[in-house]
């Protein structure tokens, strides 16, 4: 079983989210969490090394954890310098063992970033990986955008408690228009995001906001 009082966090890669870790690694925010209780993982990496520019760990390193001096016992992160099927098969068996067992895989928070094609974390359209059941995290070869990957696989993102989206920019208007609307489709990975108890939330700035309708209103 998870180790007690322990709060597991996937955070999200690439570059909206680097604001945020910024802010959060700076007071007032910086005191107001208890960051000892807090385990580190990724949503998805890019298969480079930690010191690439592309590196999701990499940034978050030099963004959260760094400053805020969180110790390698509390980063759980996905070596993306190996090779892909290597990384994401250790990064599956850590979590199902941080966890005690791929069923009881259940992140406290999911931190997502959505691409302008729908996708979060490195699940992309279309992809079989949206189907996989089996395992936790699994290798993407390669994403669209050429680069080797490793992701959270669906039931793992969907076994969190509480799932953040983070959009920003006009440039997301229109997919944030369409998940936010969606039912659930292969189409847009994002939308495939559903917590049997939890919570998705959908943070939008005015530009990402710019063509969503009111919501639930
Ligand atoms: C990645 C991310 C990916 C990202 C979206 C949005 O490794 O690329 O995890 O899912 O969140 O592509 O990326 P931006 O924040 O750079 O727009």
């Amino acid at each position: 079983m998870m180790p007690p009082g322990r709060i597991p966090v996937a955070l999200a890669g690439g570059a909206t989210p680097e604001g945020l870790y910024r802010l959060l690694a700076a007071e007032p925010w910086r005191s107001r969490i208890d960051w000892e209780r807090i385990d580190f993982f990724w949503g998805d990496e890019r298969c480079v090394s930690p010191e690439h520019p592309a590196s999701n760990y990499g940034m978050a390193r030099r963004a959260l954890l760094d400053p805020l001096g969180i110790p390698a016992s509390q980063v759980f992160r996905i070596r993306g310098e190996l090779p892909p099927d290597v990384a994401a098969s250790e990064y599956d068996s850590a979590i199902e063992s941080y966890f005690g067992g791929g069923n009881n895989v259940h992140f406290a928070i999911a931190l997502l970033g959505l691409g302008a094609d729908g996708h979060t974390a490195s699940l992309f359209p279309g992809s079989p990986l949206l189907l996989e059941t089996g395992r936790c995290a699994a290798a993407v070869l390669p994403g669209p955008d050429g680069m080797n990957r490793v992701t959270l696989t669906l039931p793992a993102i969907n076994s969190s408690d509480h799932v953040i989206f983070l959009v920003t920019g006009s440039g997301k208007a229109e997919i944030a228009a369409r998940l936010v609307a969606a039912k659930p489709s292969a189409d847009i990975p994002a939308s495939l995001v559903r917590l049997a108890g939890g919570e998705v939330e959908v943070f939008l700035d005015e530009g990402a906001a710019r063509l969503v309708r009111d919501v639930g209103a």
